[in-house]
């Protein structure tokens, strides 16, 4: 057994688990692995290596310099890093040091919940296809969709890149749509309410996966707090946990 590294138990205290008797019981009881093999007590992780440790079957972050930021993105700032035309940028609203990424996109126009992140694994599943997280969003539209529309917009709609997949959609408001998307494509719920004859006038994401906060104001952020980041690693640890029903 590797004598190098920091022992198991420290690792997952750190992260939150409990105090190091408690994790030390997590290990004892055979639900934490290290790259898909149980740990026996004793175990020690090079918390700098590309090793997988998981509890209960759910990958935790255990790189002591990963940090995740929840903004709410103002609509104007763009998600890209570099803007040639030199317009704000998310990466300038957050820390600059350590450096880091949106997961996903949203429109210059679109408002609300981005998450930020340096953990890189993390930020590619949340954002892969196969995982469906769920985004939800606000849309206020031109007009007031009429209940075959909304049907239109829960069953698929067929845009140039092909049809959209089942979404959840309702009327909080004559001119206001909730939607639940797990798809990511490109401006896909302004093309989706376009393409039954309401346009979007103001788009607002109110929450990624487990992710909501309605007392975050555009331009602030804030650190996710360790349940949550544990919370996305469960929705990306099995693919069928975020789907619309
Ligand atoms: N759908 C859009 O149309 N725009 C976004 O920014 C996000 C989802």
């Amino acid at each position: 057994m590797s004598d190098e590294g920091e022992r198991l138990q420290k690792v997952l205290a750190r992260l939150g688990f409990g105090s190091r008797r408690i994790c030390e019981e997590l290990i004892a009881d055979g639900r934490v692995t290290v790259d898909g093999v149980v740990a026996e007590l004793g175990r020690r992780v090079d918390v700098d290596a590309d090793v997988v440790v998981a509890v209960d079957g759910a990958p935790v972050g255990i790189k002591p310099d990963l940090v995740y930021y929840l903004l709410n993105k103002p609509a104007g700032v763009i998600t890209t890093a570099n803007d040639p035309q030199k317009r704000s940028t998310v990466v300038e609203i957050v820390p600059r040091e350590p450096r880091v990424f949106s997961v996903g996109r949203l429109d210059g126009d679109t408002e609300g919940l981005l998450l930020m992140t340096n953990d890189g694994q993390l930020a590619h599943r949340l954002t892969h296809p196969s995982f469906g997280v769920e985004k939800e969003y606000l849309a206020e539209v031109a007009g007031q969709p009429s209940r075959g529309a909304i049907r239109q917009l829960r069953d698929g709609i067929e845009l140039e890149d092909g049809p959209t997949a089942r979404a959840r959609v309702s009327a909080v408001q004559p001119s206001m749509l909730r939607i639940t998307i797990h798809e990511g494509r490109n401006r896909q719920v302004r093309r989706m309410c376009e393409a039954v004859g309401h346009p979007v006038k103001r788009l607002v994401r109110t929450r990624i996966g487990s992710l909501v906060d309605p007392k975050l104001k555009p331009g602030e952020w804030r650190d996710l707090s360790r349940e949550e980041v544990r919370a996305l690693e469960v929705v990306v640890g099995d693919e069928k946990s975020d789907r619309p029903k």
